[in-house]
């Protein structure tokens, strides 16, 4: 078994890679390193750093390490970029996926995961999103992501009856956060915690945007998820489309614990890793915001047998850590 990563040098791709490698599979991986880190890529896993646009090139390198499945990171995950530039999300998302497939297509590899996004439920009504919820991204970021998904299904269909048919996992992440080790941290400062960490690096109160929602503590609610959890999530998903006939398995899941917190109870478990009793700002709503999103994620559960281990106070740690080793 050999799995390529695109995307393996960055956050969330090179906890995958180390997942898979203890598990003994064979990883390579594809990286334009726009924010990847070389460092991330352990000595001696084959590393290609071309852009997953270059379809050819993606062919050949599937056809070389004879590689079984691949699991797609190499996106943009800004969801306020997106919305300033949202065709630059259109060209990286889909136009990069729609190489990929292509190269997969010709190099008749058999087994995708794809790195989706909670950002494809939207607003929902109802603030615990089963995989059936309806898709009403409401960002170009979720739009591409339920784009992807519609792309990958698409392509297993049209390859249903080829020599070399389609298996796929859509993985729908919810709030990443957390590190295995300190070296493999987020270095991007574009969510919740590590943005809480910069404000205090920096001698500045962290904002809360918006303590007016119809939550309990007024701020809004999202399922943390660490990201040692999600990786593992990833090792059974490329498992299950592996052990499958060719082509016998096409689902999408949810990947959260299935337990939301409010902004105010992230900043309190920063308080309690950091031992700094800081003060918060409370400032306007961020625009397109959901009150609350937190995953239903029995599905997995039943179906593959994953389950989250670690909680908030893990993820703010070991977030924490990683951070002090960054700066
Ligand atoms: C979390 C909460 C903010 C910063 C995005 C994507 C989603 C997923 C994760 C993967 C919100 C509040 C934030 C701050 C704050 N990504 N906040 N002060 O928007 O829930 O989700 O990343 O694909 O698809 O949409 O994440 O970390 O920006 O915000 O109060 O300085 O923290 O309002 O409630 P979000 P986030």
């Amino acid at each position: 078994m050999t799995w390529l990563l695109t995307g393996g040098a960055g956050y969330i791709g090179s906890h995958v890679l180390e997942e898979l490698q203890a598990g003994g599979t064979d990883v390579v991986v594809v990286d334009d390193l726009s924010t990847g880190l070389e460092s991330r890529v352990p000595d001696g896993v084959p590393a290609y750093y071309v852009p997953v646009q270059k379809t050819e090139a993606i062919e050949e390198i599937l056809r070389e390490h004879k590689v079984t499945g691949v699991i797609h990171f190499a996106a943009k995950k800004a969801v306020g970029e997106s919305v300033e530039n949202p065709m630059y999300y259109y060209e990286e998302n889909v136009g990069g996926l729609a190489s990929l497939l292509r190269a997969m297509e010709q190099a008749g590899t058999r087994n995708m995961v794809f790195s989706s996004s909670a950002a494809v439920y939207g607003q929902p009504d109802n603030p615990e999103v089963s995989e059936d919820s309806p898709l009403v991204p409401e960002s170009p970021y979720g739009e591409t992501k339920a784009a992807g998904e519609w792309m990958v299904r698409a392509s297993a269909v049209s390859r249903a009856q080829s020599e070399n048919p389609l298996s796929y996992s859509l993985l729908r992440y919810f709030n990443v956060a957390g590190a295995k080790s300190p070296t493999l941290g987020d270095t991007s400062v574009a969510n919740l915690i590590p943005l809480v960490f910069r404000a205090l690096s920096e001698g500045q109160k962290p904002k809360v945007f918006g303590d007016d929602y119809s939550t309990p503590d007024g701020t809004c609610i999202r399922d943390y998820i660490h990201v040692v959890d999600l990786a593992q999530a990833h090792v059974v998903a490329a498992q299950a489309c592996e052990a499958a006939s060719p082509g016998g398995f096409g689902a999408a899941y949810n990947i959260g614990t299935g337990t939301g917190s409010s902004v105010l109870e992230v900043l309190d478990e920063v308080r309690a890793v950091t031992g700094n009793d800081f003060e918060h700002e409370i400032t306007p709503r961020r625009p397109g915001d959901p009150a609350a999103l937190v995953a239903d994620p029995t599905k997995i559960k039943t179906e593959l047998g994953w389950s989250a281990q670690h909680d908030l106070a893990d993820m703010v740690s070991s977030a924490w850590e990683a951070w002090q080793a960054q700066h």
